[in-house]
């Protein structure tokens, strides 16, 4: 299937996006297995294996346009995949029905909705995998719903690890969604009463994070797709879970205390580090993975926990986007475009795709469940289905349409 790839165009862009996602990250919390301590030691050799980007469009740089002649979205609520904080339409959000008639132009070109049917035959007997946190859960959705309105017939289960998946039993196209937050194994950590290192310099309590072991929850996705699709950032933010006095992420690499201890952004780092290691020597030859950048939130007048509301009926302006996102301007969801830069440096010179949704995204504070999440909080973070994702996987498809053989 590689063959008829054409060449990737990276649109190169450093900058992007937010948050701190939590919200609704929160409620999984509870799932978390850290306890067993099963040593992969994976290192490695990392990889040099540089694409060739052509001078094709630059899918980052454009605009969205109202386009009233998008008379239905491209499939309803009554998919049953979407979560419930998430189907804007179903909880009567006031623009839910506007949301996606907003098009995406770049100026250079154009991004074509794809066409589920085409995608279902061109991809037969393959397996997609989306690795991440409910952001990437959020694009799996959308993925599946649209592929759904074309091809009934599916079959679900759990491969590989998989939180979900689904078998397209007519094309034997196969996706599925592996949680998880940071990409490596974490799990509660606190003192030992014999002492240690991380003892001796005062913890008490935290959360200890094996940067080089991966969570078990995508392990084995590696050897099972074709297509990966990763994504962290927002755990990495979020002060409200690894406080950095209460419960700070300890790092351990080696089963040892990373000393002296690291913040969580030397931390991710480390993770995208080893994880890049990882795959390298774990991925079937000809498998293609792509990092999604970091998907922005836009809490405005407060974060998720402070009251922070993003009750817009439109896209923001530019103007308006720089205010909210720019690193120099340190607002709320700054974080975005941080995360960005720590991806961007992981990957270069490697063999994943940065699979840019960022800039884009940054616009649409309208696109997101607001105070129809059913929380008590906004929910500012996750985006509304149908909605913002559905543009994600017509980039998504665009990208592989522009990968070309790499042998
Ligand atoms: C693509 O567009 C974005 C947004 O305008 C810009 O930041 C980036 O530098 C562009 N990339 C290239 C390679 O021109
Ligand atoms: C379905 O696709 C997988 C590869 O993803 C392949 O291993 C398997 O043989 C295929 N099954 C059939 C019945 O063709
Ligand atoms: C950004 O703002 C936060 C508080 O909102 C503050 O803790 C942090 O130090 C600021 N960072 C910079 C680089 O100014």
């Amino acid at each position: 299937m590689a063959n008829q790839w054409k060449r990737l165009k990276q649109p190169s862009s450093l900058s992007l996006s937010p948050s701190f996602l939590f919200l609704s990250l929160l409620s999984f919390a509870s799932l978390f297995l850290f306890f067993f301590i099963f040593n992969t030691s994976h290192q490695t050799n990392s990889v040099k294996n540089k694409v060739l980007y052509s001078n094709s469009c630059n899918f980052t740089d454009g605009q969205w346009i109202y386009d009233p002649s998008i008379n239905s979205p491209r499939y309803d609520n009554t998919c049953k995949e979407i979560y419930k904080g998430w189907s804007c339409i179903g909880s009567k959000k006031s623009n839910a029905l506007d949301i996606v008639k907003w098009r995406w132009k770049p100026y250079q070109c154009d991004l074509p909705q794809f066409d589920p049917l085409s995608f279902l035959h061109r991809f037969r007997d393959t397996n997609i995998g989306f690795v991440g946190d409910s952001l990437n859960r959020n694009m799996f959705v959308s993925l599946f719903c649209t592929l759904k309105q074309a091809s009934g017939d599916v079959k679900k289960w759990r491969p590989a690890g998989a939180d979900r998946g689904f078998t397209f039993l007519k094309y034997n196209l196969t996706i599925s969604y592996h949680r998880t937050n940071l990409l490596a194994r974490y799990g509660r950590w606190s003192a030992n009463a014999n002492g240690g290192v991380l003892e001796s310099l005062g913890y008490k309590e935290g959360y200890r994070v094996d940067v080089d072991v991966p969570e078990g929850t995508w392990a084995e996705a590696p050897r099972f797709h074709d297509i990966l699709i990763f994504n962290t950032g927002h755990w990495w933010w979020a002060p409200s879970k690894f406080d950095p006095v209460k419960s700070p992420m300890l790092f351990f690499e080696k089963g040892n205390p990373v000393v002296p201890p690291q913040s969580p952004d030397r931390g991710l780092d480390m993770v995208l580090k080893h994880m890049i290691s990882y795959l390298d020597k774990r991925m079937r030859p000809g498998t293609t993975v792509f990092m999604r950048t970091q998907s922005p939130r836009h809490f405005e007048g407060g974060d998720w926990d402070q009251g922070g509301s993003c009750q817009r009926s439109q896209p923001l302006s530019p103007q308006e986007v720089e205010e909210l996102f720019s690193i120099q301007n340190n607002g709320t969801n700054v974080e975005a475009r941080l995360v960005n830069q720590h991806l961007y440096r992981a990957f270069e010179g490697t063999k994943f795709h940065i699979l840019d949704i960022s800039h884009l995204s940054e616009f649409r504070a309208d696109a997101h469940p607001s105070t129809a999440g059913g929380k008590k909080h906004d929910d500012c973070m996750h985006w509304c289905l149908p909605g913002l994702t559905d543009i994600w996987n017509d980039l998504f498809v665009a990208y592989l349409n522009n990968i070309e053989d790499r042998t």
